[in-house]
């Protein structure tokens, strides 16, 4: 037995995300994530999306460090985004980048003065879709979403500084911010509290990485190894019998 699923759980609900030893192959690792809920499929439609530094993709997203990625919750253009994340790491980059970076949302929250704090709580904002759903159209919500089942967070630095979430969109011509200069500062509070607050994890090669998407900011450090890859799960909470780990997140924010 290479894990206890209420440690996992435990961890889940405590920090926000948990690492799960490994050597694990893909089979053990889906048996882990079957416990927490559902696969749901990604942007190409698979189950299992393999991350690979595809050559011209270095400076599409974020474009100061190749391959990073600033802070953001995982499809948020989607009515209930994936309720967890997973990286089962295959390849680890041996530059030193390709960290995963963590930041728990309630605690930025709760850094916010009195006018972002509201800004992030009730003004809407439009959530467009991936690129590669074309036939979805995003949703309208509020940073912090608070639904009968729990607490949503959405973010997307990058969006609300830009209005798109490829930062190549941020030239003139581009979309505005959508909430304007609050939004601005709400997406500079976010990075310099990633940078400050969060917990960086280089996994190590066949561990698997899980967090809460509802709850934690993610983002990427640049990486010039380009051997890096990890396979990536969107797991949903299991419709009619709510998650297993619980809302150990209370909307203290
Ligand atoms: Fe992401």
């Amino acid at each position: 037995m290479k894990h206890s699923f209420e440690a996992i759980a435990d961890k889940l609900g405590a920090e926000g995300y948990a690492v799960v030893a490994g050597p694990l192959t893909s089979g053990e690792v889906t048996a882990v994530l079957a416990e927490l809920g559902d696969l749901v499929p990604q942007t190409t439609g698979e189950l299992a999306y393999d991350i690979r530094a595809h050559a011209g993709f270095a400076h599409v997203r974020d474009t100061r460090s190749p391959h990073a990625l600033r802070p953001h919750t995982e499809a948020p253009g989607q009515d209930v985004p994936p309720r967890y994340l997973a990286l089962h790491c295959r390849v680890q980059a041996t530059c030193g980048g390709g960290q995963t970076l963590l930041a728990d949302a309630p605690r930025f929250l709760a850094t916010l003065d009195e006018d972002l704090h509201r800004l992030a709580h009730s003004h809407p904002v439009h959530w467009p879709s991936y690129q590669e759903h074309p036939g979805a159209t995003g949703v309208r919500k509020p940073v912090v979403d608070r639904t009968a089942a729990g607490t949503v967070i959405r973010m997307s630095s990058t969006l609300l500084a830009t209005g798109a979430y490829s930062e190549a969109l941020d030239e003139p011509g581009g979309a505005a911010p959508p909430l304007g200069p609050g939004g601005l500062a709400l997406a500079r509070r976010t990075v310099d509290f990633m940078g400050t607050h969060g917990t960086s994890v280089l996994l190590p090669e066949d561990a698997l990485l899980i967090w809460d998407n509802h709850r934690m900011f993610h983002a990427r450090t640049g990486f010039s190894d380009t051997r890096r890859r990890l396979t990536r799960y969107w797991i949903a909470d299991r419709t009619g019998t709510g998650p297993r780990t619980g809302r150990a997140h209370p909307p203290q924010d």
